[in-house]
């Protein structure tokens, strides 16, 4: 019997060292730090959610990294699902001082798209955060990677830029552009969720394995999660690559390509002529 619980123990540690490799692996791919094929499945159950922190009696948000701090974050779902429009919400994002973000960055970056972010879209793209020039001019998506982003949108679906909305899974930009942080995310999730509800559109594209990940609640590499319908509270989810990954790999780009015209095909639209 105790031998069978050690191997039983001894499996599970395995299992979720090989999920822990391979969502990095998957997240290097992303990148374009590695290529890596696919990784198989993983048919252990989901590791337990990281620890969470006590909220601390006084003083500043903790710092970003493990688990967020459960009462900051049911107050940002609290503003969040009070606010009933996205220009409250929008105001509501930027007087956020739920993270350390906050001290960093030089504005908090909500959207993009009609009215400056504040209107409803049949699509909308979901980043992971703001870089450098986003967090300069508070607009998503502005940089190189956002130039490409805007022929995406314009040459290959015929759409203008403000046809459709843009935004991140993060509203402020992590320092020298790290990687968000699972507090970092928990923090902003409640602001992203309602800026969903109320943009309301059809698709959402996620663009990279962060925002896939993060909208799918998966841990599955990018390449077995892009190519496909995804369905999350009744909406339709088209993951691609991220713009920058692009860059980095332009023979990926068909890759992207096929993506966008499935997301095209899921919202009735034709080709641009
Ligand atoms: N990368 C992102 O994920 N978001 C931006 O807004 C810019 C670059």
């Amino acid at each position: 019997m105790e031998n069978r619980a050690q191997d039983g123990a001894r499996q599970d540690e395995l299992a979720t060292l090989v999920r822990g490799l391979a969502a990095e692996l998957g997240r290097q791919a992303d990148r374009g730090v590695v290529r890596v094929a696919a990784p198989p499945r993983a048919s252990a159950p989901a590791p337990p959610p990281a620890p969470r922190q006590a909220p601390p009696a006084s003083g500043p948000a903790p710092d970003a990294g493990g688990g967020a701090d459960p009462a900051r974050v049911a107050e940002n779902r609290r503003l969040a699902l009070e606010t009933a429009d996205l220009v409250g919400l929008k105001a509501v994002v930027a007087a956020c001082r739920a993270c350390a973000l906050c001290e960093t960055r030089t504005q908090t970056v909500f959207a993009d798209g009609p009215d400056g972010g504040t209107g409803k879209t049949r699509v909308l793209f979901i980043g992971e955060a703001p870089g450098q020039n986003e967090d300069e001019q508070g607009v998503p998506f502005v940089g190189r990677a956002g130039q490409l982003l805007t022929d995406i949108i314009e040459k290959g679906m015929g759409l203008s830029r403000r046809e459709v909305s843009i935004a991140n899974v993060l509203k402020c930009r992590p320092p020298d552009n790290r990687d968000p942080t699972p507090a970092e995310k928990a923090l902003c999730t409640p602001f992203l969720d309602r800026q969903i509800e109320l943009i309301d559109p059809e698709v959402l594209i996620p663009l990279g394995l962060h925002a896939t990940q993060h909208l799918l609640d998966s841990t599955e590499s990018m390449g077995r999660l892009r190519g496909r319908v995804h369905m999350r509270g009744g909406r339709k989810v088209v993951p691609t690559y991220h713009p920058a990954f692009l860059l980095r790999s332009p023979s990926m780009k068909k890759e992207c390509w096929k993506d966008i015209q499935l997301a095209m095909r899921e919202l009735g639209l034709g080709r641009p002529k």
